[in-house]
C-alpha cells in the first residue's frame, strides 16, 4: 500500500526512482508520480494506472540528481492526477510524498484555507506541503519539525526543497522507511526491495525520527531536533526479489517455493528424537509456557486464517484454549485482556495497521503478546519485542500463499513446544515432530503432480457463485481457498463451514453451481461427506479435495483432487495447495492482474 522512493546522488534521478516504484509495486496502488528538483524549481509528473504509465511520461524528462517519487493507494479523494502525490505548497517549491494518514486533515485544511492557501487535491497529504512552506524561513529541517508538531496521525514522509537541492528531509511515525547508503548517494524507500539494487547499507527511521538526507550521507534526529547515534545495518541480498525465477508470476514462483519456505520455518527449531520444539525467540521457558492458560491469535486476511488453523491445533494438542481474532474488531471491542493469556499477533508485513492497533491495545491493558511476522525489523516485530519469525522470505505476490504455510508451520511448532509442558507424552511429540518434518516433501510431492487444476477452472470460471466448504481444520482453508478465488480470480465466492451449509448457502445451490469441498482422511471426513451428499441431491458439480487412495470421496466427486495422506493438523499445509493453484489459474484464464489485483495491497498500513 503507497510506496516511496527518494534519491538524492550525482547521476540521473529518474531511472532510480521509477524502478524504486517499480520494485514496490506488489504493494498494491492506483496512481503514481515523481518530482525532480532541476533547473532551480520543481519538475513534476504523475499519471493514474501503472508505474509503467509513468514511466512513459518521464522518458524525457530531465537529467536531475535529486527526487522522490510515489505510488498511492487511495484512501482520501479519488484515483485522479491531481490526487497522486507528490503534492507541492502554493509555490511549487517544496514537494511530498506521504505513506500513512493525517487525521486532523479537515481542521488543518480550513485553517490554512483560513491564511489564503488554495488547495489542488482533495487528499490529506497535501496539508503537509503548505504547512511545511508556512513555517519555512530558509530552514528545511525546522520547517518539516514545526510543521509536524500540527500532525496528527501516521506518515512516513520525504520532502525535496527547490531551494536546497543538497538535502532531503525524512520523517517517520507509523509507516516504514529505510535509508540506504551507497557510494556518494543515498536511496530512501518504504521498502528495503527498493534500495537494495543501488546498497546493502541501510539505516531504518523509528517512529517519531527525522533524518537530514544528502549524497552518501544520513543524519538522524529525534524531533526534538537532537542528533541520534546512527545505526547502520546490512540486509539480506534476499531482499532482491526482482527475480521470478522463470515463473511468470511471482505468484506461481511463491506456491512453488512452499517446499524451501516451509523448511527454512522449521529449520533448527524440531527435536526429532526428543518429540521437542524450540523457539528462541519467545525466550520462553518450560515455567513460562506452563503458566498460559489461554492462546489467542490475532491477525487480518490470510493471517487470520493461518491464526485459526494454529488455534485449533493449539487447542487439539497442548489442550489449553485457544481461538484467533480478527484484529480491527479485536482492538475496537473493548476486549477483556487476561493476565495469563498469551496473544500471538500473525502478520507477513509485519505492519497491517489493524493488527498492530491490536497490539497496542493488548500492551495498554497489561496483555502479553508475540509476533508470528515474516519481515524482519518490521513495527509488529519491534512492537512486540519478542516472537517468531517465519522465515518464508519476501513475499511479492499481492495474493499470499507461501507467507500462509509458513504462518501455520511456525503455530504448530509453537503447538509442539506447549503441548510437551503438558500432556503430550515422547512418543505422540515424537509423531508430532516427524509429521512437522515431512511437510515439505508431501508439498513437493503434490505439486509436482497437482491433478486435474485445468477441469476445476473450466467449471468455475464461469460460474455466477462457488461455494467451498470444510470441518475442522479444513474449515480456515476453505476460507482461504475462496478468499484466493476473490482476490485473483474477483469470482463471487464464499466459504462456510460444512455443518453451516444447510443454513443458508444451501439455497444458493442449483443444478451446475461448482462446490470446493476440502475433505481429507480426518476425524470429519463422514460429516462432510454427508454434507456433500445433500449438495449433490440438488445438483452442485462437486470439486473435492481428498487423501490419496480415498475412492469413495474421488467417486462422488465431479473432479477429485488427491493431496498425500498426513496427519490433521498438517492438512491446511496440504489441503491448500490445490485451492492456492485453482485461484491462480482461473485468474489467469480470466485474463486477471495476477501479482497486483485490482483495489488490494500487500500491506494495509490505514485502518
Ligand atoms: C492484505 C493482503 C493480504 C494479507 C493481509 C494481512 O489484505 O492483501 O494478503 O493477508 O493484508 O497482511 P499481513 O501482512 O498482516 O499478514
Amino acid at each position: 500500500m503507497c510506496g516511496i522512493v527518494g534519491f538524492i546522488g550525482s547521476r540521473r534521478a529518474l531511472p532510480v526512482l521509477v524502478e524504486g516504484l517499480r520494485r514496490q509495486e506488489y504493494r498494491g496502488y492506483d496512481s503514481a508520480g515523481v518530482a525532480l528538483v532541476s533547473d532551480g524549481g520543481m519538475w513534476v509528473r504523475k499519471t493514474t494506472g501503472r508505474v509503467a504509465e509513468l514511466a512513459r511520461a518521464v522518458a524525457d524528462g530531465p537529467g536531475g540528481v535529486v527526487g522522490i517519487a510515489h505510488t498511492r493507494w487511495a484512501t482520501h479523494g479519488g484515483v485522479t492526477v491531481a490526487n497522486a502525490h507528490p503534492h507541492l505548497d502554493s509555490l511549487e517549491r517544496i514537494a511530498v510524498v506521504h505513506n500513512g494518514i493525517v487525521e486532523n486533515e479537515r481542521a488543518l485544511r480550513r485553517a490554512l484555507q483560513a491564511e489564503g492557501v488554495v488547495f489542488r487535491s482533495e487528499t490529506d497529504t497535501e496539508v503537509l506541503p503548505h504547512l511545511i512552506r508556512k513555517f519555512y524561513s530558509g530552514n528545511p529541517t525546522d520547517a518539516v519539525l514545526r510543521a509536524l508538531e500540527h500532525i496528527r496521525g501516521t506518515y512516513g514522509i520525504v520532502v525535496a526543497f527547490a531551494d536546497h537541492p543538497e538535502m532531503l528531509i525524512v520523517a517517520r511515525n507509523g509507516s516504514p522507511l529505510v535509508c540506504g547508503i551507497g557510494d556518494g548517494e543515498t536511496v530512501i524507500a518504504s521498502d528495503p526491495q527498493a534500495v537494495v539494487e543501488h546498497t546493502r547499507r541501510v539505516v531504518y527511521l523509528q517512529d517519531r525520527e527525522m533524518a537530514i538526507v544528502r549524497a552518501g550521507e544520513v543524519e538522524v534526529r529525534g524531533f526534538d531536533g537532537g542528533v541520534l547515534d546512527l545505526n547502520v545495518q546490512l540486509i539480506d541480498a534476499d531482499y532482491d526479489v526482482a527475480n521470478r525465477e522463470g515463473f511468470p508470476h511471482f505468484m506461481l514462483k511463491e506456491i512453488h517455493e512452499q517446499p524451501r519456505s516451509i523448511r527454512r520455518c522449521l529449520l533448527g527449531r524440531i527435536q526429532r528424537e526428543d518429540g521437542l520444539a524450540k523457539l528462541g525467540g519467545l525466550s520462553m521457558k518450560p515455567r513460562d509456557l506452563v503458566a498460559i492458560q489461554r492462546v489467542i491469535t490475532v491477525g487480518c486476511g490470510t493471517s487470520f486464517h493461518a491464526g485459526m488453523a494454529g488455534a485449533m491445533a493449539i487447542e487439539a494438542l497442548a489442550r489449553v484454549p485457544a481461538h484467533c481474532e480478527i484484529a480491527s474488531e479485536y482492538r475496537y471491542r473493548h476486549p477483556i485482556i487476561e493476565r495469563d493469556a498469551l496473544f500471538l499477533a500473525v502478520s507477513q508485513s509485519g505492519e497491517t495497521a489493524d493488527t498492530l492497533g491490536a497490539v497496542q491495545e493488548i500492551q495498554l491493558k497489561g496483555g502479553q503478546v508475540m509476533g508470528v511476522v515474516n519481515v524482519v525489523g518490521s513495527t509488529i516485530a519491534r512492537t512486540t519485542g519478542r516472537g517468531v519469525y517465519i522465515h518464508s522470505g519476501p513475499e511479492v505476490a499481492v495474493a499470499s500463499t507461501k507467507a500462509f504455510t509458513s504462518q501455520v508451520t511456525a503455530l504448530l511448532v509453537f503447538t509442539l513446544m506447549l503441548a510437551r509442558t503438558r500432556d503430550l507424552s515422547l512418543p505422540r511429540g515424537q509423531a508430532v515432530a516427524a509429521a512437522l518434518d515431512s511437510v515439505p516433501e508431501h508439498v513437493t510431492h503434490y505439486l509436482q503432480n497437482p491433478g486435474p487444476i485445468d477441469q476445476v477452472v473450466e467449471v468455475v470460471k464461469n460460474a455466477r457463485y462457488v461455494l467451498f466448504m470444510g470441518r475442522g481444520y479444513s474449515y480456515p482453508v476453505a476460507l482461504e481457498g475462496a478468499l484466493k478465488l476473490k482476490e485473483i480470480a474477483y469470482l463471487p465466492c464464499e466459504a462456510y463451514a460444512s455443518g453451516e451449509m444447510k443454513h443458508g448457502p444451501i439455497a444458493m445451490i442449483e443444478e451446475g453451481t461448482p462446490v470446493i469441498a476440502i475433505v481429507p482422511m480426518d476425524d470429519q471426513r463422514e460429516k462432510t461427506l454427508s454434507n456433500l451428499k445433500e449438495v449433490e441431491a440438488r445438483g452442485a458439480r462437486i470439486i473435492a479435495i481428498h487423501t490419496e487412495g480415498d475412492e469413495e470421496i474421488a467417486a462422488l466427486a465431479d473432479i477429485a483432487i488427491a493431496i498425500p495422506a498426513v496427519a490433521d493438523f498438517v492438512s491446511p499445509l496440504v489441503t491448500v495447495l490445490p485451492l492456492q493453484l485453482i485461484a491462480y489459474h482461473t485468474g489467469i484464464a480470466l485474463g486477471r492482474d495476477i501479482d497486483k489485483p485490482r483495489n488490494l495491497a500487500k500491506s494495509v498500513t490505514v485502518e
